[in-house]
């Protein structure tokens, strides 16, 4: 019998990864002011997220989740929002109308801000000193003062991400996302690269497509779908405190819901199913997303299904595979056959970053062919077991980063140095997430073709 939840019964739980805060006054004040603060989203968009999963789960839609490693205090502004937004808006579309499915939009984005570190310190020279944990719980900066966790940041990351997700609304649902404007969300310096006029000719075909409907009286004025897109927010819950602080009860159904974020997700080193993330988050009811790597065993991954999703709803759960290029095709069939087996209800997404990272010329890297190689691994395994690809987990930026090797622009180890700008992991930029959307799109489309010769043949 699982015991009874509370917002704070994690609290009673074995914690990996948590800050050591020197001033546990301060961040208990800094806690009970959140807890007064509004909530950043609401039970009911939770839920209608939930619902679009279930569809994926069923294999009748994509989830495309993706954005920053770490977002950060200092990159905060308008046009990086905008620019972000856009990339991801060209993904989908390109995914949308490849692949003829629903795509369902979820950013790592107004909330990302809390890191787990492979190592609580870190070395320069002969100075050790604590690891950065993200904006949210110290600074970056290589000095004493800035390693110090100090719980003002989690005010500043609430308003941050408030003011991200206040210009995010208006983007999806204020005209920007209107697909007579598919055209307009080409990125500058996307506009000289090998994919601008593969994206040119399929933005030709839905402004042709958009013409055609408008001729008999479908058009963006009388059909929101047109003009508005659902997107939503995501992000590790890796701080429990702050999430504790935004859990509230739901008024219509009386769950408990996350609001710092639509959908949450536990992370590959926090996945202990005694211990204190799991709790939390088998107790909300928001999409949950769970963070799948080569040490999970297949009875490990039921066990942490029956806690998170003991009712076998689907689109509460999404695994978010991380094995590796190389080793994708150990680990994933078997934890296929074991879901399969007890007919467990998920979302299969792929994240093809966190398995892929490596150092060149003393930069984290990730070579965009390693990339393509999970991916390209993940679609033919769920092929040949029957089950539905049904997303992708990416760390990008509309930002014209140097971050990752490779692409069609072929970034090298020498390359990096120019801009790489990350505060965690190396992203995609706008260019290689647009490759990479296009690839995507032709798999989804060779699925559906196979299966349209399955039905008819
Ligand atoms: C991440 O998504 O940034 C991350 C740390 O992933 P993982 O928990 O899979 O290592
Ligand atoms: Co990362």
């Amino acid at each position: 019998m699982a015991q009874t939840w509370t917002p704070n019964s994690w609290r009673q739980k074995p914690i990996q990864q948590v800050p050591d805060y020197p001033d546990l006054a301060a961040l208990e004040a800094t806690e009970a002011r959140l807890a007064k603060y509004p909530p950043l989203v609401f039970a009911g968009e939770a839920r209608r997220l939930k619902s679009a999963l279930a569809n994926v789960a069923e294999g009748r839609g994509f989830l495309l989740q993706g954005g920053d490693c770490a977002e950060s205090f200092a990159e905060h502004g308008a046009d990086t929002i905008r620019d972000f937004f856009r990339a991801f808006l060209q993904m989908a579309v390109v995914l949308t109308f490849g692949a003829q499915q629903p795509v369902v939009k979820v950013g790592r984005i107004a909330g990302q801000f809390a890191k787990p570190r492979s190592s609580g310190v870190e070395k320069q020279g002969d100075v050790t000193l604590p690891s950065y944990r993200g904006d949210i719980i110290n600074g970056i900066e290589f000095t004493e003062e800035a390693r110090i966790p100090n719980p003002e940041r989690q005010i500043m990351a609430y308003r941050q991400s408030a003011a991200t997700l206040n210009l995010l609304r208006a983007f999806a649902m204020g005209g920007y996302a209107n697909l007579d404007n598919v055209h307009q969300w080409m990125l500058g310096f996307v506009k000289d690269s090998p994919q601008a006029e593969r994206y040119r000719k399929l933005a030709d075909r839905i402004s042709e497509t958009m013409d055609f409907m408008k001729a008999i009286g479908i058009t963006s004025e009388n059909h929101p779908s047109l003009r508005e897109t659902d997107f939503f927010t995501s992000h590790e819950a890796l701080l429990l405190g702050y999430e504790q602080a935004l859990t509230r009860v739901d008024s219509t159904s009386g769950d408990w819901y996350a609001t710092s974020g639509h959908m949450i997700w536990i992370g590959d080193r926090t996945r202990q199913p005694d211990h204190a993330h799991i709790e939390y988050c088998r107790g909300i009811k928001n999409p949950l997303g769970l963070k799948c790597g080569p040490s999970l065993t297949a009875d490990g991954l039921l066990e942490l299904i029956d806690l998170l999703n003991p009712a076998n709803e689907a689109g509460r759960l999404t695994l978010i595979c991380r094995f590796g290029h190389d080793k994708v095709a150990e680990h994933l069939p078997r934890l296929i056959r074991a879901v399969e087996r007890e007919g467990k209800k998920v979302v299969w997404s792929c994240d093809p970053m966190h398995g892929n990272t490596i150092t060149l010329n003393n930069y984290k890297t990730r070579p965009f062919e390693r990339i393509l190689s999970e991916v390209e691994s993940f679609f033919q395994i769920h092929r040949a077991e029957g089950t539905h690809p049904g997303g992708i987990h990416i760390e990008m930026t509309g930002n014209d980063v140097t971050e990752c090797t490779g692409g069609a622009r072929a970034l090298s180890g020498d390359d990096l140095a120019d801009r790489y700008h990350t505060h965690c992991d190396p992203r995609l930029n706008a260019d290689q997430a647009l490759e990479l959307a296009f690839l995507l799109a032709e798999r989804m489309k060779g699925g559906r073709d196979e299966k349209r010769m399955v039905v008819n043949g």
